[in-house]
């Protein structure tokens, strides 16, 4: 596969859809349709990928240009156009090997068809070939004319005179159920040449891709088919609905591979991971689990009902969910994560979080630390070992190791200004109610008093009590109740 080049058209707007976002970059299982084609070519192993980018190129380029190479199609003009517009930029200049041309738009194409395109091309010497696919339901896509077509003898050949389009095609045509994939092999210099001559003389007013095969075939030149044995792979995404069917299939093949791998799932078709999740044997998957993004999932770990992980690394034997959402998070080994959100927290081993625990960025829980219920930390170590376990909030804080925060205690680390620090050192145990009024120390083997408010640094095994005595009023109820 050197010498072959990728062409992904992704310039379209998608009208469709009926969207603000252009088409290719609506996802399939978190992932840019665009993205999904990008990588299969590259999987392929074809020397380079070029994308073409045209309508809101600002959503798509960002999606691409870490991944190969871009070209502009400055107007949509039509398929043809797209691809004039690939060949005319730097990344193509000179280029006279095989040219796979790809839709932006059909996310499941995979890299094995690919190379079986280039593949057919060079057995046939072609200057052409098309997947194609036998649909029940041809609607909308273009039809595969053989050469032959209509003949009194009904011989059809296996080069094809050309494609016609949905909306140009005569009812004759139109019953034809062999259809144009979007995907093509190309020998680049025929490609040019084909270009060259392609007209919009047609019900769209727009170069047609599909018209490069009639023109090569009237050079006399070899133009064949290439029938997929698999149509969904070819589906396009022109629709919503389409979106969903497609991700209905990638799902379905995502999961097999999964349970191939020894991944248990209640029931698969109420999980949904993205391509680049990694998950160990023994791992049970409940309903409503979605991963996404880079994911990877250690042995023997459950993750409940109504679990999403985005950019999350789990370790081996934790217990995660239900009604949990970690973004960019990592929890070790043996951790339970209980009904709780998370964004750029660590948890190590053998840490809980929950039930109801609020993980913001920079919390980090040490190895056997709980943040409990109704708990938020936020840019905050909290000690090995050392317990938050119920109504508090923790921010711009460090915990020693062993440290025990009693109910309902918080760390006042905002003067409506600016943010500030709080230190508490080892073994300290902080009564229920406490405010820790920042910047404050709290050294280590103290005790503060329940209901305290602390201004004041507390050097190490001090007691310290900040409230107002309680006052004792004897008989007072006989009194006041007469
Ligand atoms: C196209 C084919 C049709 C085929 C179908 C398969 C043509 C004329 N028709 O139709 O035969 O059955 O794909 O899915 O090629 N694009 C550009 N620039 C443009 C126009 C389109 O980059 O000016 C891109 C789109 O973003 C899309 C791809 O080309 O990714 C295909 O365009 P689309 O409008 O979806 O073509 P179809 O009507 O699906
Ligand atoms: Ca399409």
């Amino acid at each position: 596969m050197s010498d072959v080049a990728a062409i992904v058209l992704a310039a379209g707007a998608g009208t469709r859809l009926k969207s603000k976002k252009p088409k290719v970059a609506h996802e399939m299982l978190g992932k840019p349709l665009v993205n999904w084609v990008v990588d299969a070519a590259k999987e392929a192993g074809v020397s380079k990928v070029v994308a073409v980018v045209g309508h809101e190129a600002g959503q798509v380029l960002p999606l691409v240009q870490d991944a190969c190479e871009t070209a502009e199609q400055p107007e949509r003009l039509g398929t043809a156009h797209a691809v004039q517009c690939a060949l005319a930029s730097e990344a193509m200049s000179g280029f006279d090997g095989a040219v796979v041309i790809l839709s932006g738009d059909c996310p499941l194409i995979t890299p094995g068809t690919i190379r079986s395109l280039v593949e057919a091309r060079d057995a046939a010497d072609a200057a052409a070939v098309v997947l194609t696919m036998r649909l029940d339901d041809p609607f909308g896509y273009g039809r595969i004319v053989r050469e032959g077509f209509g003949a009194a003898d009904g011989a059809e050949a296996s080069s094809v005179a050309r494609i016609v389009e949905q909306k140009d095609a005569t009812p004759e045509e139109a019953g034809i159920c062999e259809c144009n994939s979007g995907f093509y092999c190309f020998d680049a210099a025929s490609l040019r040449s084909a270009l060259s001559r392609i007209g919009t003389d047609n019900a769209q007013g727009e170069y047609y891709l599909t018209d490069a095969m009639a023109v090569l075939r009237g050079d006399g030149k070899t133009t064949i088919a290439l029938e997929s044995d698999d149509p969904s792979e070819c589906l396009g995404v022109n629709s919503r609905k389409q979106l969903a069917e497609a991700t209905r299939v990638k799902q379905a093949q995502i999961n097999d591979a999964l349970m191939d791998g020894g991944v248990t799932m209640v029931a698969p078709e109420l999980v949904w991971c993205g391509p680049d999740v990694r998950i160990a044997r023994d791992v049970t998957l409940y309903p409503n689990v979605t991963l996404v993004g880079d994911v990877e999932v250690g042995e023997d770990t459950t993750l409940l009902p109504s679990t999403m992980l985005k950019d999350t690394h789990v370790g081996t034997g934790c217990t995660v969910g239900p009604n949990t959402r970690l973004y960019d998070t990592r929890v070790g080994d043996g951790c339970t994560v209980d009904e709780t959100v998370a964004h750029e927290a660590v948890l190590e081993d053998g840490a809980t979080a929950g039930p109801r625990a609020y993980l913001r960025p920079g919390a980090h829980l040490c190895e056997g630390a709980k943040a409990g219920t109704h708990v938020e930390i936020k840019k905050s170590v909290i000690g090995k070992g050392s317990k938050v376990p119920h109504l508090s909030y923790i921010g711009d804080t460090r915990l020693g190791e062993g440290v025990n925060v009693g109910a309902g205690s918080i760390t006042c680390n905002y003067d409506g200004r600016n943010k500030h620090r709080t230190v508490v050192g080892d073994n300290t145990f902080i009564g229920s109610d406490t405010m820790m009024v920042a910047p404050v120390e709290i050294g280590s083997n103290v005790v503060v008093g329940a209901g305290s408010v602390i201004t004041k640094d507390v050097p190490d095994n001090a007691l310290a009590v900040a409230r107002s005595r309680e006052k004792i009023y004897d008989e007072w109820s006989l009194e006041h109740k007469k």
